[in-house]
């Protein structure tokens, strides 16, 4: 791993660590970016119940010494004060490309019952246009009518899941995000796809050289 890339990510997690209070519910995104955050957000040592968006999360923040709680049936939290997760892509726009680690159907219910939802990347995650591949879960049962039905749809070499989904990616073009995201919604066995809309985010923290940009979507 590029050690300039790697120090971004440190440096946009750890401004997204010093944006959490005592007392918070704290949404827990998936992958190398967020296990930044996951330690500078431990090594804080506040009072704070913290929501896992996938099993590898769970088991260092666990570690860490951070409370997690259920976000299943048994949940008392129906919304959370802040969520903070990676990505893959972010457009200047807003659009942000989720799923590379395949969470981000857990990823994206955890964003969606945040009040604030920070994305943190690397500055090699900003792109001009938003572009294939779009991560997808699918559902098992049907799975190959589904892709048969989705066309330019490639079926992931990965393993099922925690909610034993299919992982798979759409690599048509990508001309228009809110076109895509709304047809990929309707097709019958997409069980969520990876594009996250701009009313979904509410800031970008970029790592960029030594310093960190702030991106509000518009
Ligand atoms: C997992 C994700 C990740 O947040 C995304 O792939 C970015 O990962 P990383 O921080 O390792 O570059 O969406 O489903």
């Amino acid at each position: 791993m590029d050690t300039g890339t790697e120090r971004e990510k440190e440096l946009a997690a750890r401004a997204a660590a010093a944006l959490i209070e005592d007392g918070m519910t704290v949404g827990l995104g998936t992958g190398s970016t967020v296990a930044h955050f996951v330690s500078a957000l431990a090594a804080r040592d506040l009072e704070l119940r913290c929501v896992a968006t996938s099993p590898a999360t769970e088991t260092v923040a666990r570690d860490l010494g951070l409370r997690l709680e259920p976000f299943g049936a048994y949940s008392k939290l129906a919304r959370l004060d802040i969520a903070v997760d990676g990505a893959d892509q972010v457009a200047r726009g807003g659009w942000v490309v989720k799923g590379g680690g395949g969470a981000h159907t857990r990823e994206k219910i955890v964003a969606a019952a945040a009040e604030r939802f920070v994305v943190i990347v690397s500055s090699d995650k900003l792109v001009d246009e938003i572009a294939p591949p779009i991560p997808l879960e699918l559902l098992a049962f049907g799975v190959v009518t589904t892709v048969d039905r989705l066309g330019s749809t490639q079926l992931r070499d990965a393993q099922t899941t925690p909610d034993g989904g299919v992982l798979a990616d759409w690599i048509g073009s990508v001309d228009d995000p809110a076109e895509l995201a709304a047809l990929l919604a309707a097709t019958p066995g997409v069980v969520e796809h990876g594009l996250f809309p701009p009313d979904l985010v509410s800031e970008v923290l970029v790592g960029r050289g030594g310093e960190v940009e702030r991106i509000e979507p518009s």
